[in-house]
């Protein structure tokens, strides 16, 4: 079946933390192997060995004060990298790519979130990533308590972005649906507020109607 997939497509995973993106990216990437396509799974920020120590950087509940400016800074960086050698080079190949996180992230996170000028994210954002954007973007969305409490209950690692208060969560909410009301041939909107199962099988779905085939 791989073989009637003649070029790459990439995914991309966005929402608040806590929405699940992680557990139902991986589901459909092994899903999208069992259908016969060629799938990488990868995530922001990280995803590269240059990366994932910027993401150190970034996550470290101690760097206190960080300037918004070098935040958004450091994760283009990891994000230039995380394109050039990874995606841009799995693309090439006819891999699809699925991405936890992306440059959306960024515009909802420094944007939206720290108050960035939008235009100036996405020129930066522009450069850092060669121009390369999602073909289809999975917004999961849940009301920002929710997700963080998601967060503690699951006992994952808590890091410097859950720390902000509810109010920058809620902005970021609000931000991700701008975005996904102002492109809605890319975005899918996607409610996390039910089981692992029901949200798999609507994520499913829509990825068979974007690769152009029937869902099953
Ligand atoms: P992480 O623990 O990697 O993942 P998640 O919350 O998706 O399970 O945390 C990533 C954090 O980094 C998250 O709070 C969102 C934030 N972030 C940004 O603020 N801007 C970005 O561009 C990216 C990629 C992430």
């Amino acid at each position: 079946m791989a073989g009637s997939v003649s070029k790459g497509a990439f995914i991309t995973f966005e929402g608040p933390d806590g929405s699940g993106k992680t557990t139902q990216a991986q589901l459909l990437v092994r899903w999208l192997r069992d259908q016969g396509y060629e799938a990488l799974l990868t995530r922001e920020p990280g995803g590269t060995k240059i990366g994932d120590q910027i993401r150190d950087v970034l996550h470290r509940s101690d760097n206190v004060g960080m300037d918004p400016r070098t935040e958004f800074l450091l994760y283009s960086a990891s994000r230039a990298q995380h394109v050039s050698q990874v995606i841009l080079p799995a693309l090439g190949a006819g891999t699809v790519v699925v991405s936890d996180r992306y440059a959306d992230s960024s515009l909802a996170y420094q944007g939206y979130g720290r108050g960035l000028a939008l235009g100036m994210v996405r020129m930066i954002t522009d450069f850092a990533t060669q121009g390369v954007r999602p073909c289809l973007t999975l917004y999961l969305d849940i009301p920002p308590d929710e997700g963080l409490e998601r967060r503690v209950l699951g006992g994952e690692e808590w890091n410097r972005m859950d720390a902000e208060k509810l109010a920058f969560h809620r902005r970021v909410r609000s931000g991700y649906l701008e975005l996904a009301d102002a492109d809605p041939a890319r975005w899918s909107v996607l409610s996390a507020n039910r089981s692992m199962e029901e949200l798999q099988a609507e994520i499913r779905a829509a990825v068979s109607a974007h690769l152009g085939r029937g869902a099953n």
